[in-house]
């Protein structure tokens, strides 16, 4: 077991407010993990504590081994993780190629060859590098929001509602990479609305509810579960 991430009684919110309450995951490398849960659970919060833009009341977050509790985002983006918030992900005014310019901008080497590497795995960008990223459809927005995002060659990326407000088709093609990403080594911790087919494609989940974890298990056994299925999943039971 490689565990790069590990949050332990971890414990944030804003101001003195406690939003996320002692709450203990983990991530391994290649792994897909989705985390579930109502609205105003405190998901995006997690993900905001995780990569040091909120303060840690209490407890404390492990990267690779060491504690990132207290450093900020881009010290941690130099360690190796990247982040995907769920809007305001790309520079819509800039051209493709400029976005994931910033992406690489820590780069100090082969910046050339990652470029070539994300425009293999998203074909679709290589094909509009000049336009701005204001002409994308949704799709390709958040492909080059993922692109961007693994400008550094991360070994963990943390994707706050990557399928939101994509079509159904589209959410299938986003996962797909989802799925080619973590097969590169990349541990993926996502946040996910639309739980069951996020869930289809992931190793593990967890259920946040109340700012605390629920529930936690392999994403196969909470799509099995009925009461979780009731809840968070729409699933309704049978008659
Ligand atoms: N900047 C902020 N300042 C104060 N409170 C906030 C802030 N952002 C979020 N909150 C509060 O924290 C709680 C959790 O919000 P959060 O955005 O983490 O939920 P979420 O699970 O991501 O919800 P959603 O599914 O709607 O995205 C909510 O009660 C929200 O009002
Ligand atoms: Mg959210």
């Amino acid at each position: 077991m490689n565990k790069i991430l590990e949050t332990m009684n971890l414990t944030s919110g804003y101001g003195d407010i406690t939003i996320i309450d002692n709450i203990s995951i983990y991530l391994e490398s290649s792994e897909i993990v989705t985390i579930i849960g109502p609205n105003g659970a405190g998901k995006s919060t997690l993900l905001k504590a995780i990569f040091g833009m909120l303060p840690i009341f209490n407890g404390d977050v492990k990267f690779k081994e060491n504690s990132i509790a207290g450093r900020n985002p881009s010290e941690i983006v130099s360690l190796g993780a990247s982040f995907v918030p769920q809007t305001e992900n790309i520079f819509p005014s800039l051209s493709i190629t400029e976005n994931l310019e910033i992406g690489g901008y820590q780069r100090s080497d082969n910046f050339q060859e990652q470029l070539d590497k994300m425009f293999q795995l998203f074909p679709e960008l290589a094909k509009k590098s000049n336009e701005k990223a204001s002409n994308l459809s949704g799709g390709q927005r958040q492909s080059l929001a993922l692109a961007r995002a693994l400008m550094l060659d991360p070994v963990m990326l943390l994707l706050d509602e990557p399928s939101a407000a994509l079509s159904p088709v589209m959410r299938q093609f986003i996962f797909e990479k989802i799925k080619e990403i973590a097969a590169l080594g990349v541990g993926i911790l996502m946040i996910e609305q639309n739980a069951e087919e996020a869930l289809r494609q992931s190793d593990r989940g967890y259920v946040l509810a109340g700012g605390k974890i629920a529930f936690h298990d392999t994403a196969q056994a909470i799509l099995a579960n009925p009461e979780v299925g009731q809840l968070f999943l729409g699933i309704q039971k049978e008659k």
